[in-house]
C-alpha cells in the first residue's frame, strides 16, 4: 500500500489522465459548447445538472453540489482515499507509482510507526486472547457480552499491569526507545531501568485504524472501575495519530454508510463495538472529543445523512449540539437520536436489542431544529414569557434558513404549539431577524468575513453586487494573467463575497509564490486549494449565467462600495450625534465629505 504520492506525481497524473474520458466510464456524457454534460453518478436525476470542463479538468454537479477534479472524482465514486485514487489513475495513464526515490523519508518514518504500532496491536491481543495473564480483562469482555469473533474483528488486546512489559517486548524486536516514544506506547521515567515506562498498563487495549486499516493509536480501558485512574487513556497526539481527524470504525463501516446512505455517530469504542457486532455496521464514533471540521467531511466522502446518537447525560447532549452545527456548516442533513436517560447505544442495544435500535433510528431521530427547540424547552419554561422569548432566539437562525414552504409551515405549527405563540408572530419574528441579517450584510465592514457559505447566500442572495463578484471572479480565474489589471483597477478590498474573495486572494497569492511570468498550470492552482474551495471553484468554473462588460463591473463593485461606506459613516454620525460627541462627528464629516469627492470623480 503506498501512503503518499509526491507532488510530482500527482501533477504528472493530472496532465495524463483525460478528466471526460475516465468520467465517461460512469456517466453517459454529450458535449454541449466546451463542457460536457450528463446526469450525475451520485444523486438521482431525470435532467441533466451534472458538468464537466476537459481544459480546466473539472466537473461539478448543480443539482447536488459535488465538484472537483478527477481525483475527486473517483474517490466518490469509487469510495477511495486519496492514494487509492491515485493508485488507480496512475495505472490508467501507464505511470509507476511505487519509485521508492520518490517516497519521501518523512513518509518511510511514518510507515516505520505503523509498524511498530501493528506489532504492539499483535502482542496486546496475543495476551488477550492466548495468554492466562488475560483472562481477567477477556472476562469483563465477556460480561459486556463481546464475542471472540469481535474481539478478533477489533483486533482487541490487554495489557499488562507491569512498569516495563511492552519495553521488553520490543528491546528483543530491536524497536528503539526513541521510536516506542515517538509513538506514544511509552513515556520517559527516572525510576525504571530502561529509563521508561509502558503507558498502557493492566488496560483492554482498543487499537484505532485509520481508513487503511492500519493501526494508528490505541485507546485503553481499565478493567475495575472503582480504579481511580481514568477510565480511558489514549494515545498521544503523533505523527500518524491525529484524534481530530479520525473516526473510530470508519475502516470497517465506509462501505455500509454508503450504502445505507447514512452514517450512525456516536461517543465511545464500546458503542460502536456492540453497535458492529449486532449488525449494525454503519456506525462510527468520535471518540467523545469534539467534532470536527475534518471529520465531517471525511462523513461527507460517504454520505450526506447523519444520525447522532450520543449518550444521554448532559455532556453528550452539549455535545451533540457543538457537532450539529459543525455538520450542518458542513452541508450534513442531520438527525438526533435521545435515548433513555443514562444510557448510551451500547446499553440499548443491549438491552432492547438491535432491531429496536435501528427502529428508534428510523422513526424518533429528529431533525436539527426539533432537537435544538427539545433542549431549549428543557432548559426554559415556555410558559413564561422571558421563557417563550429564549426559546425562540435560540432556534431562530435555523429557522430562518428553512427554504421550504412546506417544511417552514410544519415548523411554526409545532413551535406555535409548544410555545403557546401564534404561528403569525413567530413568522414576524423571522421576517424581523432575517431583516436584521441583511442589515448586517449591507452594513458590515469590509473586513468581516461570512465563513457559512449558506448565510452568505442567504445575505446575498443573487444581488448584483453577487453577481458581478462571481462573474470578476471567473474571469480573472480564467484569465490569470489579467490579475495586474484587476489589482489596480479592481482591488480585492471591494470584493464582499468572501468566497469569490477567498479564491482571488488565493490566486494572487499563488502567482506571487510561483513567480509565474506566462504559463500558469491551473490544475496544480487547484490542489493548492482547501477541499471546499476546491468545489466551489468549480462551480464557478462551469457556470455560465451572466455577462457584463468589465467596466460595468468595475463600475457597480466601487459604487456599491462608495454606497455602503457612506452609508455606515452617516449611521455613525447619527449615532455619535445622539451622545453629543460633537469632536468625533467632525471628523466623521470630514471623512464623508472625502468620501463624496472620490465617489463623483
Ligand atoms: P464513555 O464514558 O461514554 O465510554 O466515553 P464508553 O465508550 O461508553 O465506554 P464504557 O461503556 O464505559 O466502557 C466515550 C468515549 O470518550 C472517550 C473514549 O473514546 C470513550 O469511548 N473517553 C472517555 C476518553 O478518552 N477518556 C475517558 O476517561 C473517558
Ligand atoms: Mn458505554
Amino acid at each position: 500500500m503506498i501512503n503518499f504520492i509526491p507532488e510530482e506525481k500527482v501533477q504528472e497524473i493530472l496532465e495524463r489522465v483525460s478528466i471526460e474520458q475516465i468520467i465517461s466510464r460512469y456517466v453517459s456524457l454529450r458535449q454541449q459548447g466546451q463542457n460536457y454534460l450528463g446526469l450525475c453518478p451520485f444523486h438521482n436525476e431525470k435532467t441533466p445538472s451534472f458538468s464537466v470542463n476537459p481544459s480546466k479538468g473539472l466537473f461539478y454537479c448543480f443539482g447536488c453540489g459535488v465538484g472537483g477534479n478527477v481525483f475527486t472524482f473517483i474517490m466518490k465514486a469509487e469510495n477511495y482515499t486519496f492514494a487509492e485514487a491515485a493508485e488507480f489513475l496512475a495505472s490508467q495513464a501507464g505511470i509507476l507509482l511505487a519509485d521508492n526515490k520518490l517516497i519521501k523519508k518523512a513518509d518511510k518514518e511514518k510507515n516505520y510507526l505503523i509498524d511498530i504500532n501493528t506489532l504492539a496491536q499483535k502482542y496486546y491481543h496475543y495476551l488477550l486472547v492466548e495468554s492466562s495473564k488475560g483472562k481477567k480483562a477477556l472476562e469483563y469482555l465477556e460480561k459486556r457480552g463481546i464475542s471472540s469473533n469481535t474481539i478478533k474483528e477489533f483486533g482487541i488486546g490487554y495489557s499488562l499491569d507491569d512498569w516495563e512489559s511492552l519495553i521488553n517486548f520490543m528491546k528483543k524486536r530491536n524497536v528503539s526507545l526513541s521510536k516506542l516514544e515517538q509513538v506514544g506506547l511509552i513515556s520517559p521515567s527516572s525510576g525504571n531501568n530502561s529509563g521508561y515506562y509502558d503507558r498502557f498498563r493492566g488496560r483492554i487495549i482498543f487499537p484505532i485504524y485509520n481508513l487503511n486499516g492500519l493501526v494508528i493509536g490505541f485507546g485503553g480501558r481499565i478493567i475495575d472501575d472503582t480504579l481511580k485512574a481514568p477510565k480511558y487513556l489514549n494515545s498521544p497526539e503523533t505523527k500518524i495519530f491525529q484524534k481530530s481527524k479520525l473516526l473510530y470504525g470508519m475502516n470497517i463501516a465506509r462501505d455500509e454508510v454508503r450504502r445505507k446512505d447514512l452514517v450512525i455517530l456516536v461517543e465511545g469504542y464500546m458503542d460502536v463495538i456492540a453497535a458492529h457486532q449486532k449488525g449494525i455496521k454503519n456506525t462510527v464514533a468520535s471518540l467523545g472529543t469534539a467534532f470536527t471540521a475534518d471529520q465531517a467531511r471525511m462523513l461527507k466522502r460517504y454520505t450526506d445523512n447523519v444520525v447522532i446518537a450520543y449518550d444521554a447525560d448532559e455532556a453528550g447532549q452539549e455535545a451533540a449540539l457543538r457537532g450539529l452545527s459543525i455538520l450542518h456548516e458542513n452541508g450534513c442533513k442531520i438527525k438526533i437520536l435521545t435515548l433513555p436517560e443514562k444510557s448510551d447505544p451500547d446499553d440499548y442495544i443491549r438491552k432492547h436489542g438491535p432491531e429496536k435500535f435501528i427502529h428508534s433510528i428510523k422513526n424518533q431521530a429528529v431533525p436539527l431544529i426539533e432537537y435544538k427547540l427539545r433542549i431549549a424547552i428543557q432548559k426554559n419554561n415556555p410558559d413564561a414569557l422571558e421563557g417563550k422569548k429564549k426559546i425562540l432566539d435560540f432556534i431562530i437562525g435555523d429557522l430562518v434558513e428553512i427554504n421550504s414552504l412546506v417544511e417552514r409551515e410544519y415548523y411554526l405549527r409545532l413551535i406555535s404549539s409548544k410555545l403557546g405563540v401564534t404561528e403569525q408572530v413567530i413568522a414576524a419574528e423571522i421576517g424581523k431577524y432575517s431583516k436584521r441579517l441583511q442589515n448586517i450584510g449591507a452594513n458590515r465592514d469590509k473586513k468581516v468575513i461570512v465563513r457559512n457559505n449558506s448565510k452568505e447566500k442567504y445575505l446575498f442572495g443573487e444581488s448584483v453586487q453577487y453577481r458581478v463578484e462571481r462573474f470578476l471572479a471567473k474571469y480573472i480565474l480564467e484569465n490569470p494573467q489579467k490579475i495586474d489589471w484587476f489589482q489596480e483597477s479592481v482591488g480585492l478590498h471591494l470584493f464582499q463575497v468572501s468566497k469569490f474573495r477567498f479564491l482571488i486572494a488565493s490566486l494572487i497569492k499563488y502567482i506571487e509564490d510561483n513567480e509565474i511570468s506566462d504559463r500558469f498550470n491551473f490544475k496544480a492552482f487547484m490542489l493548492t486549494l482547501p477541499e471546499e474551495s476546491q468545489s466551489i471553484l468549480s462551480q464557478l468554473l462551469n457556470t455560465n449565467e451572466d455577462t457584463y462588460s468589465l467596466n460595468d463591473c468595475v463600475y457597480i463593485i466601487k459604487n456599491n462600495w462608495y454606497k455602503t461606506q457612506i452609508e455606515n459613516l452617516k449611521k455613525e454620525i447619527s449615532a455619535a450625534e445622539e451622545c453629543d460627541q460633537r469632536e468625533v462627528v467632525d471628523s466623521l464629516v470630514l471623512n464623508l465629505i472625502q468620501l463624496q469627492r472620490e465617489w463623483k470623480k
